[in-house]
């Protein structure tokens, strides 16, 4: 008990908690609100993560300046990112919850990896050459780069674990590739390589209401923690399904497999196999089926809107929130400055 208060409370025994946890670092972008796709994804890992490890958890707003976002709805964006995922259970007293423009010192790192980063392997980075077919007419060198900011990103707070979805490993792999190069080229063991941390089964995929694949940001597929009630009904209810099964146990279609797959999620087990069982004796209404799906995501996201507007409509917090995790992230990050320009050679006068 005595113990325990040390722990929570010495500044000397949070130090050396860091010390023994794991680092992990990941980014958030900053456009998009969260559907209920990356909330059984990332978020909900992200959340249970941070007891266990020392997590820095940032908003990507740099990143997001590829694209040119309207100076209007910049900082709305970042504002509304911060109250979901504070909603979703992110503790700022736990994890360093910062926005990735209050660290500035990311810049000088992301400056200096530049100068050993070849126009060559960047080029053949899977997302760029992606980028430069659907956008040629904005191919800038912030998008050719944006695997060098990635690698600050997460080398500044020397982390060792990075959660990353499929979509993400290659920029994972391209920032070891730099670690270790800053290690080699200043015969240093100074960067640790970070490693890929899987979910893998914990991952829940969730499907759209489109018919096939996953929960995206396509219209008409996926619901938002935001959405308001009204809203996720009407989703719910013109949902893709089919004609109606024509024979007693028939596999269900891909459209009403994919509402029985996000009825496992968000309902109690009786109903899915009440609904599972009328399937199967070919006497399921698909409106009744939908109309129970929709409550239940309702009754799951309703709270979860009503943290986020009430977050929103706290101001004194969200200010409160952001500079503490900005003073924390930037305590790191400027000690790996420092250290990173004496391994390079800058010496004071
Ligand atoms: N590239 C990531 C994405 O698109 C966001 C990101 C930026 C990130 N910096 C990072 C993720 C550092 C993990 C670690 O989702």
């Amino acid at each position: 008990m005595l113990f325990e208060f040390w722990l929570k409370s010495s500044r000397f025994a949070k130090n050396l908690m860091q010390c023994i946890m794991d680092t992990v670092v990941s980014g958030i972008r900053s456009t998009g609100k969260l559907h209920l796709g990356n909330y059984f994804g990332m978020v909900r890992n992200a959340v249970k993560m941070q007891h266990e490890n020392n997590c820095y958890f940032f908003i990507a707003d740099y990143h997001s300046l590829t694209t040119h976002p309207n100076p209007d709805d910049l900082h709305e964006n970042i504002r509304q990112v911060l109250a979901e995922y504070l909603a979703c259970g992110i503790d700022p007293e736990l994890a360093t919850l910062f926005i990735q423009s209050d660290v500035p010192e990311v810049c000088e790192l992301y400056l200096l990896l530049n100068m050993n980063a070849y126009k060559g392997e960047l080029e053949r980075t899977a997302s760029f050459k992606e980028k430069v077919r659907k956008h040629p007419e904005n191919v800038n060198a912030g998008l050719l780069t944006y695997p060098v900011l990635m690698a600050a990103d997460i080398i500044i707070h020397k982390a060792n674990k990075v959660p990353v979805g499929k979509d993400q490993e290659q920029h994972l792999e391209i920032t070891r590739r730099f670690a270790r190069r800053f290690n080699q080229m200043y015969k240093v063991d100074y960067f640790p390589e970070p490693d890929a941390y899987n979910f893998g089964s914990q991952l829940l995929k969730i499907p759209g209401l489109d018919g096939s694949g996953k929960m995206g940001k396509s219209e008409g597929n996926g619901i938002y923690l935001f959405d308001d009630e009204k809203v996720i009904r009407k989703k719910v209810m013109s949902a893709v399904t089919d004609a109606g099964p024509t024979e007693m146990n028939q596999e269900p279609s891909e459209p009403v497999k994919n509402l029985f797959t996000l009825m496992e999620v968000m309902s109690d087990p009786a109903t899915l196999s009440f609904f599972k069982e009328k399937h199967a004796l070919c006497e399921i209404r698909y409106g009744d089926f939908k109309k129970q799906l929709a409550e239940d995501i309702v009754r799951f996201t309703v709270p979860i809107r009503e943290r986020i507007e009430d977050i929103l409509a706290d101001p004194d917090y969200l200010r409160s929130v952001v500079s503490q995790g900005a003073e924390k992230a930037r305590e790191s990050a400027s000690k790996t400055i420092r250290e990173v320009r004496e391994i390079i050679g800058y010496r004071q006068f």
